[in-house]
């Protein structure tokens, strides 16, 4: 299970609308509670299914995102490459997203906590003209919280398969990471 999230209108919608059907829409709906689609793909013979869940990024849906995070193994964490505002943010829906995945972790926490993949994305890469955050400022910050990267478009489809690609390869790493983990813990 993978949760999308960040701030309203940065385009988690759109990514899976161009995900899955190739579509686009200039007017998307704001998100309401949310709603999953599930991806599949399969790497090295390894077939891997993905419940992409997209949260509403809307202050008044907040309050839900806790019941998606639970027992999620990877998180996209989105903002708006136009939108100074939605990047800044980015804190507080990591810190909310770790405080309520610890929360609600239970006695088989041992994956949940510490095993999350995040990908953070700076999404509308179409519209270079009106960035108000560099590309360079991004990986900087990233690096820094070892966080991984990507720029997108799901108005032109740029790098959009090619995240949900790297994040089954994360997925699956994580994954066999933690069964051998399990294997030396007992
Ligand atoms: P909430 O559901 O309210 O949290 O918003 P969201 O993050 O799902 O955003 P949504 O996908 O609804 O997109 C918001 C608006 O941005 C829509 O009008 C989209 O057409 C537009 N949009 C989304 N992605 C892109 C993109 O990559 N490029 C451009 N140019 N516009 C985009
Ligand atoms: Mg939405």
């Amino acid at each position: 299970r993978v949760v999308v999230i960040g701030d309203a209108s940065v385009g988690k919608t759109s990514i899976l609308n161009q995900l899955i059907d190739n579509n686009f829409h200039e007017h998307e709906q704001s998100t309401v509670g949310a709603n999953y689609q599930l991806y599949v793909e399969e790497i090295d013979g390894i077939k891997i299914e993905i419940q992409i869940w997209d949260t509403a990024g809307q202050e008044k849906f907040r309050s839900l995102g806790p019941i998606y995070y639970r027992n999620s193994n990877g998180a996209i964490i989105m903002f708006d490459m136009t939108s100074r505002k939605s990047f800044e943010d980015l804190d507080e829906w990591i810190i909310h997203l770790y405080l309520r995945k610890n929360k609600s972790t239970n006695s088989n926490s041992n994956k949940s906590s510490n095993g999350t993949v995040i990908f953070i994305v700076g999404n509308k890469a179409d519209l270079t003209e009106n960035f108000q955050v560099s590309m360079n400022e991004v990986n900087e910050w990233a690096k820094q919280m070892d966080y991984k990267v990507m720029f997108t478009s799901a108005k032109t489809g740029k790098n959009v398969t090619q995240l949900f690609h790297n994040l089954s390869v994360e997925l699956l790493k994580s994954r066999t990471h933690n069964y051998q983990k399990s294997k030396n813990d007992s």
